[in-house]
């Protein structure tokens, strides 16, 4: 077990499995908890060639973990499955038996937000999912791509005003289907337009000690949102990575 130096609120060795288990995320009445989990480098930059991995390291790679075992559902955009070419959420059998003792599946459930629907049926993330994932999407979705998913994934109509998926309505229908827990992982676009629906409840920010330079996207982007304030929850830190957990003021 990896155990990470926590600054604030008090210093302390922490389990950040057992830590981020603990953290108090009271849902919404109507929708789900959305706490997005991003790494950055020093200067803000997402991505290095395109990619999150050169940004993490062993620590990151826990603490990912520890906030992935927390969620119901994962979400993640299309851009982002494609880049990072996910697959399927994996949790260890530990925390599979914690989960399930907390009333929660053993793994959480993965959702994706796309228009185009260009999605691989044949990727890892929907052949070996232990649920099926949800993609959402919006009725002029391709009909083709949207009969190749069909039997791999739960494909559902989500139209908003700006021909994109209403996140809004999205988290209520995850709401309605048990989830009080949604994890994004991002990438930018997704993450701004959370922010910009005023949605984001927690934002766990792994801050790694390198200088990247390039115009890599910040954490956000998208359209202005009302500035947010947000409380900062704890700070941990390792291998000289810093783990801020941000949470919206009066959240939790
Ligand atoms: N550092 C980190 O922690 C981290 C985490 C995640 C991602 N990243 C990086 O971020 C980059 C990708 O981010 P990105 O901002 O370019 O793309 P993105 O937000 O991951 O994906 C954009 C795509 O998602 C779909 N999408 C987003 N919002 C939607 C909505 N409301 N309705 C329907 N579809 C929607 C669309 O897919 P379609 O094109 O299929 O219509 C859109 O083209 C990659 O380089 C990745 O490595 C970094």
């Amino acid at each position: 077990m990896l155990t990470v130096r926590q600054l604030l609120p008090e210093p302390a060795d922490i389990d950040p499995a057992a830590a981020h288990a603990i953290a108090a995320r009271p849902a919404p009445t109507s929708r789900p908890w959305v706490l997005v989990n991003m790494v950055t480098s020093v200067d803000g930059a997402t991505a290095i060639d395109g990619v999150s991995g050169g940004l993490g390291g062993r620590s990151d790679k826990a603490v990912f973990a520890a906030i992935r075992a927390i969620a119901d559902i994962i979400l993640v955009a299309a851009g982002t499955a494609r880049a990072e070419s996910y697959g399927p959420p994996r949790t260890s059998a530990d925390r599979q038996a914690e989960r399930t003792k907390r009333g929660q599946t053993p793994y959480p459930r993965l959702a994706l937000v796309s228009r185009s629907l260009d999605l691989d049926p044949d990727a890892v993330l929907f052949t070996q999912a232990p649920e099926k994932p949800l993609v959402f999407t919006v009725s002029t979705a391709s009909a083709a791509r949207r009969e190749a998913l069909g039997g791999r994934a739960e494909v559902v109509d989500m139209d908003g005003q700006g021909g994109g998926v209403d996140l809004p309505k999205m988290m209520t229908y995850l709401h309605n289907l048990g989830a009080r827990t949604v994890l994004a992982e991002g990438g930018p676009g997704l993450n701004g337009q959370l922010v910009a629906d005023g949605l984001l409840d927690e934002l766990n920010l792994s801050l790694s000690p390198i200088l990247v330079g390039g115009d890599s996207a910040r954490l956000t982007r998208g359209a202005d949102a009302s500035p947010e304030p947000l409380t900062l929850a704890h700070l941990w830190e390792s291998d000289g990575m810093l783990f801020a957990r941000y949470v919206r003021r009066g959240g939790a």
